[in-house]
C-alpha cells in the first residue's frame, strides 16, 4: 500500500520529471543489485558524425592564421578576418595542411558548394572563416546568406522529398528543435493566429511537450487528438481525418516521422491530409516537426507537399549526433498563409502589430511571418542581437554539406544500419521475427511496446494482473501498458559485436517482493535482457531464470495480429 500511494505522487509529475525520479531510483537499485545502469533517457544518439566535425576544428585553426594575418598583437590580439583573396589563401592552406584531418574534406567542400550553390569563393570562404571566429553580431538575424542556402538545399533532401516544391523557403537557424517549438508558439499567440481558447489539433501519441506547451496558461489551447491508433500501423484513420474538417481547429501539429510511434506518414495517409487541406480547410494552419525523417528513404514531410500552409521544423540533433550544439531550423515558405492570414486581421489587431513591430521598420505590416518569429524570439526591443550563434551556424553548414556531398549516401545508410540493427535485436528478443515484416515508413529510432500484450501472451494473465495491481498501472499513463524504447544509445547494447545485442529495456518495481521480482525476472530475460547470471536463450528463458512458472498464451488472434501488426 505504502508503495502504491509513494506512486501516486507520480502522476502529477511531467513526464520527464517522471524519468528524472526513474532515473534516480534506477541508479539506486543499480548500486545495490548486479544491474547495470544503462540510460535510454531522451534519445541521445550514441554517435556523432565526424566528416563535418574535422572540417570544423581545421577550418578553425586558418581562421586564426587569417586574423593574425591582419593583425598580431603580443598580449594576445588578433584582427577580423579580410574577405579579399580568401578562398586562395584558404586552398593553398589546405594543401600546405594535406595530411590533417579534414583537409580533404574542406578542399572538396569549398568547391561542392561554389558548383552547386553558385557562391562567389571570397565571399562564401569568408563567411565560414569569419563566422567560426565569431566576432560579429549575426547579420542576417534570421540566417548567414550562404547557411541558408546551403541547409535550404539540404532541406529539400531531408524534409521535403519527390517532387521538390516549387518557389523558395524562407530559413531562421534556431537553437534546436526545442527553441523552433517555443519560438513558434510565441509568435502564432503573438500575432494572433491563435488565441487563449483556441482549438488546434495535435496528431497522437505526440512528443510530449506539445502537449504540454499547448496546455500551459500562457497559450491555453483546446485540443482535438487526431490520433493515430496502433491498429491502423500508426496512420491517421479516415474517421480521424475528418475531424479537421472542423472549421473551429485552427492548426494541426503533427511530429513525423513520430516520436514516440517511429512511424512517418504515409503516401496515402499525406494524400488524404492533402485533399483536406486542398478541398475544404485552405486555411488550416500546419506544424510538422521531422526531426526523425532522414532516418526513413525517400522521406516526405507536408512541408514538400503542402508547403504554403505548413511551418517546418528540422533539427540536426539526432541524425548528426549533436545534441549539444543546438541547432535546428524554421522553414516558411515565401508564399504561405500566415502572412496572408495576418494582413486579414481586424483592425484592431492590425494596429496593435503595428505598434508591437514598430521600432523595426516603417512598414510594420510588410514585415513577413518568419521575421516575426525571428524579433519575437528575443521579445521584439532585442531584434538587433537575435540570431544563431555564428560558429554553430557553421557547424550547419557543414554537416549539411556533407551530407549533400555524400551522393551514396552512406553516412544514411550506416545510421538506419545501427538503429535497424538494435530494433531487431529486440524484436528477436521478444520473440517476434518471425511475424514482422519491415515497414518502409518505421524509422527504427524509437518503437513502442505493448508490454502489456506480450507478457499476458508470454507469462500469462495471473503474472500481468499481479504487476498490474501491485505496482506499475498506479503510475499509468506513462509506463504500463506501454514503454518507449529507444534504439539510438547505449541502451540498445550496442557494443556486442554480433550484430545481435541483447536490448536492454527495464520495469522497475519500486520495491520488489519475491513474486514480483520473479515476474519482472521473466519479462526481462524473455526481452532479451541479460544479467551477469542469465544468459539469454530463446525458448528456455523460464528455466533458465528460475522465474515463474506461468506461461500461458492466453491472447487471442486478434490482439495478437495487433499487437504484430505495429511492427511491420
Ligand atoms: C519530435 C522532437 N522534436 C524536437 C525535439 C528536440 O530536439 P532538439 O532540441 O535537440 O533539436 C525532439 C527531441 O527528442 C523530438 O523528439
Amino acid at each position: 500500500m505504502a508503495d502504491i500511494l509513494t506512486l501516486r505522487k507520480f502522476e502529477a509529475l511531467s513526464p520527464f520529471e517522471i524519468k528524472d525520479e526513474l532515473i534516480k531510483l534506477a541508479k539506486d537499485t543499480s548500486r545495490t543489485t548486479q544491474s547495470a545502469f544503462l540510460n535510454a533517457g531522451r534519445g541521445n544518439p550514441n554517435w556523432i558524425a565526424t566528416t563535418p566535425r574535422e572540417g570544423f576544428f581545421l577550418l578553425g585553426q586558418f581562421a586564426i592564421s587569417e586574423s593574425k594575418r591582419v593583425m598580431e598583437h603580443p598580449a594576445g590580439l588578433g584582427g577580423m578576418p579580410q574577405p579579399k583573396g580568401i578562398a586562395a589563401r584558404f586552398n593553398a592552406w589546405l594543401k600546405k595542411h594535406a595530411e590533417s584531418d579534414g583537409a580533404e574534406f574542406l578542399t572538396a567542400m569549398v568547391a561542392f558548394a561554389v558548383k552547386t550553390c553558385g557562391f562567389e569563393p571570397d565571399a562564401f570562404v569568408h563567411e565560414l572563416v569569419d563566422s567560426i571566429i565569431g566576432d560579429n553580431y549575426p547579420v542576417p538575424d534570421r540566417m548567414l546568406v550562404h547557411n541558408e542556402r546551403i541547409v535550404h538545399e539540404y532541406l529539400m533532401w531531408a524534409m521535403c522529398g519527390k517532387p521538390r516544391p516549387a518557389g523558395k523557403f524562407d530559413l531562421y537557424a534556431v537553437e534546436g528543435g526545442t527553441a523552433a517549438m517555443c519560438y513558434i508558439f510565441k509568435s502564432l499567440k503573438a500575432n494572433r493566429l491563435l488565441h487563449p481558447g483556441d482549438t488546434i489539433a495535435l496528431g497522437t501519441p505526440i512528443f510530449t511537450p506539445y502537449l504540454e506547451m499547448t496546455h500551459l496558461e500562457d497559450y491555453a489551447l483546446k485540443v482535438v487528438h487526431i490520433r493515430a491508433p496502433q491498429e491502423n500501423r500508426f496512420q491517421f484513420t479516415d474517421e480521424e481525418i475528418k475531424k479537421l474538417e472542423d472549421p473551429k481547429i485552427k492548426a494541426f501539429f503533427i511530429v513525423n516521422p513520430g516520436n514516440p510511434t517511429g512511424m512517418a506518414l504515409s503516401k496515402e495517409t499525406i494524400a488524404k491530409l492533402t485533399n483536406l487541406v486542398r478541398t475544404k480547410r485552405p486555411d488550416l494552419m500546419l506544424l510538422t516537426d521531422d526531426v526523425y525523417g532522414t532516418f526513413v528513404h525517400d522521406f516526405r514531410s507536408l512541408l514538400g507537399e503542402l508547403p504554403q500552409n505548413t511551418i517546418g521544423v528540422y533539427s540536426y540533433s539526432k541524425y548528426f549526433g549533436c545534441t549539444g550544439w543546438r541547432l535546428g531550423v524554421i522553414a516558411v515558405h515565401e508564399d504561405n498563409i500566415f502572412d496572408k492570414m495576418i494582413a486579414k486581421l481586424p483592425d484592431a489587431d492590425v494596429k496593435a502589430l503595428d505598434k508591437r513591430y514598430g521600432a523595426l521598420t516603417l512598414e510594420p505590416r510588410k514585415l513577413k511571418f518568419v521575421d516575426r518569429i525571428v524579433a519575437d524570439s528575443r521579445d521584439v526591443a532585442l531584434n538587433h542581437t537575435a540570431g544563431l550563434s555564428l560558429p554553430q551556424q557553421v557547424m550547419m553548414s557543414l554537416f549539411s554539406l556533407a551530407e549533400m556531398m555524400d551522393g551514396e549516401k552512406k553516412y544514411q545508410a550506416a545510421c538506419m544500419e545501427i538503429v535497424n540493427r538494435r530494433a531487431w535485436a529486440m524484436i528477436e528478443g521478444l520473440g517476434l521475427a518471425d511475424k514482422l515484416g519491415p515497414n518502409p515508413n518505421y524509422d527504427a529510432y524509437y518503437g513502442l511496446i505493448d508490454f502489456e500484450f506480450w507478457a499476458r501472451k508470454n507469462i500469462g494473465d495471473e503474472a500481468v494482473e499481479y504487476l498490474r495491481r501491485i505496482s506499475i498501472r498506479s503510475i499509468s499513463p506513462f509506463a504500463w501498458p506501454r514503454l518507449t524504447a529507444s534504439c539510438c544509445s547505449t541502451a540498445a547494447g550496442s557494443r556486442r559485436p554480433t550484430g545481435r545485442s541483447a536490448c536492454r529495456w527495464r520495469i522497475c518495481p519500486m520495491r520488489p517482493t519475491k513474486k514480483l521480482d520473479a515476474a519482472c525476472g521473466a519479462l526481462r530475460v524473455a526481452i532479451g535482457m541479460r544479467t551477469r547470471r542469465q544468459k539469454l536463450c530463446p525458448g528456455r528463458e523460464h528455466a533458465r531464470c528460475g522465474g515463474p512458472s506461468w506461461r500461458g498464451s492466453s491472447t487471442s488472434p486478434r490482439a495478437r495480429r495487433r499487437f504484430s501488426s505495429s511492427w511491420r
